[in-house]
């Protein structure tokens, strides 16, 4: 449709103004963006497996330390339980997890955890530790009406379907990005998910990293904070998986669309040789090695009012990091915040693992 891909157009438009933009002559400032630290990287899931250690799949979370393996919203307010955050602001105390990726080597069928490297559009303000994810909060690029209601405490939601080996139908909500070597700093130009992306694992070699992008819903049913299925209280505005300022009527509260972007830094997994026949040497920690699967977690942890007061504010003053009516955290205090495995394992970040985590079957 044309309005949509006006709409990404003006979006991939605003992502390329970034460099002007951090010299303060931003036209396109509708989104906050920030990056996250890594808290820990274990088999828990508060939202799909309350109670659970370990879950049946690895995952890497970053966020506020009240981060535990239930998080029922009656016990756990994440600003008044949390300690700190791995999050750069630092009144957000939410949690925002997603799947790992592991390489598997075609020669002996062992597995090594995919390192995570940081965005270059965030280099020098949170510094390379474990990569961690890059976090946005987004008005509608397209419509008049900007105004968006920030969702409530113990709010949460899921996006993506791990079940899934082929595409879904609808926009692309969730893709990948196959980096050559100089995009590795700055991720490549385009809109998130555009015609360069893909709901797949890329079936060619990415020597500068592989970005994975999720968009969540930015309509909500401005009433249940979850659902069983946590996705039926949230959805997309029809057309296009980034918002403009319509919402369906089942849906009718326009929340801030949150977006994931995950630097996988594949440069050591790039051997062409791995690569021949229509393989892919890449599998998610669910066993998924076509990547349609890929999902994301969200749970809600502003501290209160504060991200409310930050939509309100964007504009050329309050843009991606810098926000005067939000506080700022060191890149340094931001990567203190972590916290130990409560499902202890080895997450195959260094050494080679016989299987993956859990078990997993590839498939
Ligand atoms: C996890 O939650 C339990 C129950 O609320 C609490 O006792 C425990 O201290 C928490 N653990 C961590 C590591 O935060
Ligand atoms: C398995 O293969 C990888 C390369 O694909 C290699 O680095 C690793 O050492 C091998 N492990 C064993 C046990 O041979
Ligand atoms: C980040 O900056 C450091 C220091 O300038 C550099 O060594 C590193 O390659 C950069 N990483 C990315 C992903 O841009």
């Amino acid at each position: 449709m044309a309005w949509s891909t006006l709409k990404l157009v003006a979006l991939g438009a605003l992502l390329a103004q970034d460099a002007s933009a951090q010299t303060g002559s931003a036209k396109g400032s509708d989104f906050l963006r920030f990056g996250c630290s890594q808290l820990v990287v274990e088999r828990t899931d508060p939202l799909v497996n309350p109670g659970i250690a370990p879950t049946p799949h690895m995952h890497q979370v970053v966020g506020g330390n009240s981060f535990n393996i239930t998080m029922d919203p009656m016990t756990i307010d994440p600003p008044a339980t949390s300690q700190c955050t791995s999050c750069k602001l630092s009144e957000d105390f939410s949690n925002y997890w997603t799947a790992s990726i592991y390489f598997r080597s075609p020669e002996n069928g062992t597995f090594k955890r995919v390192p995570q490297m940081a965005n270059g559009r965030l280099n020098g303000t949170l510094l390379e530790q474990d990569g961690g994810l890059t976090i946005y909060y987004m008005r509608p690029f397209s419509g008049s009406n900007k105004k968006v209601t920030v969702m409530k405490p113990g709010f949460r939601m899921l996006t993506g379907d791990p079940a899934l080996r082929s595409k879904a139908p609808g926009s692309l909500a969730i893709c990948h990005r196959c980096l050559a070597k100089s995009e590795r700093i700055m991720g490549g130009n385009g809109a998130p998910c555009d015609s360069g992306d893909t709901a797949q694992f890329p079936n060619k070699p990415c020597p500068g990293g592989i970005r994975a992008t999720v968009i969540f819903p930015s309509c909500w049913d401005g009433k249940n904070l979850d659902s069983p299925d946590h996705k039926s209280h949230v959805a997309y505005q029809s057309g296009s998986a980034l918002a403009g300022d319509k919402c369906p009527s089942t849906h009718p509260v326009r929340i801030p669309q949150v977006m994931y972007e995950i630097m996988y830094d594949t440069s050591s997994f790039a051997d062409p040789a791995y690569y021949k026949n229509g393989k892919q040497p890449l599998v998610y920690s669910f066993g998924d090695t076509t990547g349609y699967g890929a999902h994301g977690d969200y749970l809600f942890g502003w501290k209160d009012g504060a991200l409310q007061r930050a939509m309100d504010a964007l504009g050329t003053n309050c843009w991606s990091e810098t926000c005067p009516v939000l506080k700022l955290q060191s890149g340094e205090d931001a990567i203190k915040c972590t916290k130990a495995q409560q499902a202890k394992e080895d997450v195959g970040t260094t050494t080679w693992l016989k299987e993956l985590p859990g078990g997993v079957t590839v498939q």
